[in-house]
């Protein structure tokens, strides 16, 4: 097995932040995970799995091996008169898995199009947009232990998937995974008939534009590509990782308290009565738009991205960060939380 040393991965991070990995092993199947964890030289070496490096700030060189998820293939597993389970190996590229689920005619993940990264990172953070996430569409993973290089499946529940969050995300003994396992093949189920999602405003706002009233599943997919590219900056030309903080739940008492304040703040009511209010609208209220902390800044369009102007370091991306934060509790007594994985 191929061991890199000192690789730079300002190519392996959406951000482009300029960082190394001491040693690098491209993961091409399980057994090139079982080779990592069963070498004595490796056994003892903390690792670090890296997929697409779309949802990470790398904050220095990354001393524990890094483990670069490369494994491909997509294919049907299953077709019942209910769903499609289609499979793919860890190492796909998300956006360009989701294309081919449309282009074989398996509708489903059409909402989720364009997001960055690959489709092992995927269950990590549950992606989601425009009214689905991942956890609806998901049947099962399968991983190895990095400990013993067992490998094992897990169940949608097994996951603890939460809003961008799962048991991958979670250090604490015994139930989390973070640091201990590699995901391989993620299974995807897709519910037979397709039923499009709508109801966001952006979807709403695009249907009226096109006069349709019952769209495809492949028109769901185009809307969302434009929308996506005319809000959020292209990990291509400029370096992000989306949305930076996840949108914040208060109690109808402290929103109410809140709206008093600044009635024009965007919020949505949820299910079990709690509520949600748009981290991006906290933001740019605050005044942030546009706004940099040495080459470290603020989208210009959309408040809850962080961009790399060129050049930037994690430390300014997390030094902005924090004054964000900052001053979204001083203003409104809410403590954002960053969504990618700080390294
Ligand atoms: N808004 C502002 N100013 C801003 C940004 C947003 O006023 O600078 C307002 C918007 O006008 C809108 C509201 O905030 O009324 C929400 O904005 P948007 O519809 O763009 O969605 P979001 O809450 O900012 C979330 C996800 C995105 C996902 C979209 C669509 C999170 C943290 N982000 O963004 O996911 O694509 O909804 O479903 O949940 C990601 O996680 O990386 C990501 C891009």
């Amino acid at each position: 097995m191929l061991v890199e040393k000192n690789v730079p991965l300002q190519s392996c991070n959406s951000f482009h932040i300029v960082a190394k990995a001491h040693s690098l092993v491209r993961i091409a199947s399980e057994a090139d995970v079982q080779t990592v964890v069963t070498q004595p030289e490796w056994q003892e070496f903390p690792k670090f799995v890296l997929g697409g490096g779309s949802n990470i700030v790398l904050t220095g060189d990354v001393r524990p091996v890094v483990l670069k998820v490369e494994i491909l293939g997509k294919r049907l597993v299953q077709e019942t008169a209910k769903a499609y389970v289609v499979e793919a190996g860890a190492g796909e590229n998300w956006h360009d898995f989701v294309t081919w689920t449309l282009q074989q005619g398996y509708p489903g993940l059409e909402n989720m199009a364009l997001i960055p990264g690959t489709v092992g990172a995927a269950p990590v953070q549950n992606v989601g947009a425009y009214g689905v996430e991942l956890q609806d569409r998901f049947e099962s993973l399968d991983a190895v232990d990095l400990q013993t290089g067992k490998v094992f499946s897990l169940n949608a529940a097994q996951c603890a998937f939460g809003y961008r969050d799962s048991v991958f995300k979670h250090s604490s003994q015994p139930l989390g995974l973070a640091g201990r396992a590699v995901i391989t093949r993620v299974r995807f189920h897709l519910p037979k008939p397709w039923k499009a999602v709508l109801g966001y405003a952006d979807i709403e706002k695009k249907m009226a534009e096109a006069k349709v009233t019952q769209p495809t599943a492949q028109q769901i997919y185009q809307w969302v590509c434009d929308i996506r590219r005319a809000k959020l900056p292209d990990p291509a030309v400029i370096g992000n990782a989306g949305s930076f903080f996840k949108n914040p739940t208060v109690t109808t008492e402290q929103c109410a308290d809140i709206i008093a304040r600044d009635p024009k703040i965007v919020h949505y009511h949820l299910a079990d009565g709690s509520v949600k209010l748009a981290a991006g609208w906290l933001i740019d209220a605050c005044g942030w738009k546009g706004k940099s902390v040495g080459n470290a800044g603020v989208y210009e369009k959309q408040a809850l991205v962080l961009v790399n102007r060129g050049g930037a370091t994690g430390g300014e991306v997390m030094t902005l960060a924090r004054a964000i934060q900052t001053s979204v509790y001083e203003r409104f007594g809410i403590m954002l939380e960053p969504e990618p994985v700080v390294v």
